[in-house]
């Protein structure tokens, strides 16, 4: 079962995070980070930034994998996850934005038609993963149905990198990042598979409020489903779950 970490605050989560990569970074200069979109990550990062200016951690040599990606908008567009990583994450820890990759990046923008395209940057994603040792630590958001990465319930727990078409709750979530305009939000996303996820070393999910009570109390307490697909996380051998006291209400 994972390790449960109930905690005051996101700052609090953070900390945890930050010095567990910190250390990691110190023993594996060139340690392989699994990275998240989403507003549960954002104190984790912030966190680790510090340590690593207030420690000199050289981070040169760190690598990182982004979980997800919206079909259709172009890399360079704001709410892109490659721009969401880069700003979030390359450009506050300093990282070599050539050594952070996003499921997206061979595709930019291309259209959901450009199927042979689409088809083929999942499985070379996977490989570039493998090719790179594997993920050390693995960061994660949960969505309000369960989902990890973009993972809807219903995906496959064995699943690969490959195209998922977007739950119409997800959209509504993601509605805010534009202009609250449903019909804005892309309808498909690339996104590592919940079996991608699962080989990587060392899991930390964060959640946060009471919005994601619920899919703790699946996530946790539920049978292992795909219609919970962070259930999977049962099955792993190191997984950490890190949640404020709202979002661990229904344990
Ligand atoms: C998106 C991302 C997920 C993330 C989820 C929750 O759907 N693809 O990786 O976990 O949002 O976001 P937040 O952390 O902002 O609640």
């Amino acid at each position: 079962m994972p390790e449960i970490i109930i905690v005051k605050n996101e700052a609090e989560a953070g900390a945890i995070y930050g010095r567990c990569v910190a250390n990691l970074i110190k023993a594996k200069p060139d340690a392989v980070l699994g990275l998240a979109t989403g507003s549960s990550p954002l104190a984790a990062y912030r966190a680790l930034a510090e340590i690593v200016t207030a420690e000199s951690i050289d981070v040169s040599q760190v690598r990182g994998f982004a979980l997800d990606e919206y079909i259709g908008l172009p890399l360079e567009h704001p709410e892109s996850y490659h721009s969401t990583i880069r700003r979030t994450v390359i450009e506050p820890l300093g990282l070599d934005p050539a050594k952070v990759r996003v499921p997206g990046d061979a595709l930019d923008g291309a259209p959901l038609e450009d199927g042979e395209r689409i088809a083929a940057a999942g499985p070379a994603y996977d490989r570039a993963i493998e090719d790179a040792g594997g993920i050390d630590v693995q960061i994660l958001g949960i969505g309000t149905d369960g989902h990890v990465g973009f993972n809807e319930p219903g995906s496959s727990l064995a699943s690969g990198t490959r195209v998922k078409t977007l739950a119409e709750q997800t959209r509504v979530d993601n509605a805010r990042f534009f202009d609250g305009d449903i019909d804005k939000v892309p309808t498909h996303c690339i996104t590592q598979g919940i079996g991608t996820i699962m080989k990587a070393r060392h899991l930390v999910l964060l959640a946060f409020g009471s919005g994601k009570a619920e899919a703790i109390e699946e996530t946790v307490e539920g049978g292992v489903s795909a219609y919970c697909p962070a259930s999977a996380l049962q099955m792993h051998p190191h997984a950490t779950i890190i949640v404020d006291e709202e979002a661990a209400s229904r344990l």
